[in-house]
């Protein structure tokens, strides 16, 4: 009897030795599918947060890369718009100066004129000078009357002569409605009171 016992104590030791052993291995085996499991679970968590920083990355690359372009656009236009500008100031003021100066001109002219009593030339008299001389008394192209101290009617006609292409008198007819065509009434009427008073 009391060696069945014993022997019964020794088989239930090793029995539960045995089992035991199983236990473990299984638990062991649990524990590293689960390990597994999270590892997978991290690795492809830390994988799809990559993946959303880097398309994070590029979006804000491609906007700022768009704002930069409209930015750009924005700047060019308003530098040209600022170039414009300064040409239309630039222009307007050289048109206001040339404006001063010649009524300066005229100013100072009509002084003189008032002082000494000498008659103004008018602006329209200016390109008949080359021929006819700064003070009318030259032969235009050894051809033409001398022009200083004409009558102012006759000189008139002549001038709507060469206009209408009606005058020609020594052959130069055409030459003159060239010079004479852009004469208004008033260039022709100051040019023919400036050269009778010479
Ligand atoms: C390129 C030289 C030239 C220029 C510039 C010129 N003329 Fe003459 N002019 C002539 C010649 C040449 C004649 C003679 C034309 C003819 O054959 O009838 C003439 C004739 C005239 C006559 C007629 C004179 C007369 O009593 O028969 C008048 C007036 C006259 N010119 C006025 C002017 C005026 C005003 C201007 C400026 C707007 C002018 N000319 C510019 C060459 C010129």
């Amino acid at each position: 009897m009391k060696k069945l016992t014993l022997l019964s104590l020794v088989a239930a030791t090793l029995l539960f030795t045995a089992c035991g052993e199983k236990t473990k291995e299984a638990a062991g085996d649990v524990a590293n599918k689960v390990t597994e499991a999270v590892k997978a679970d991290t690795a492809s968590a830390v994988e799809s947060t990559k993946q959303a920083a880097a398309d994070a990355v590029e979006a804000t690359k491609v906007k700022a890369a768009e704002l930069a372009a409209a930015a750009k656009v924005e700047a060019d236009k308003m530098a040209e718009a600022a170039a414009q500008k300064a040409a239309e100031v630039k222009a307007a003021t050289e048109a206001k100066a040339t404006e001063a100066a010649q009524a300066l001109k005229e100013r100072a002219a009509a002084a003189t004129a008032a002082v000494t009593g000498a008659p103004v030339e008018p602006a329209a008299y200016a390109k008949c000078k080359g021929c006819h001389g700064a003070d009318g008394k030259t032969k235009a192209l050894g051809k033409s009357a001398v022009l200083a101290g004409q009558d102012k009617a006759a000189f008139i006609e002549a001038i709507n002569g060469y206009k209408a292409g009606t005058r020609n008198v020594a052959g130069m007819g055409m030459l003159m409605k060239g010079q004479v065509a852009a004469m208004s009434d008033a260039d022709i009427e100051a040019v023919a009171e400036y050269l009778s008073q010479k």
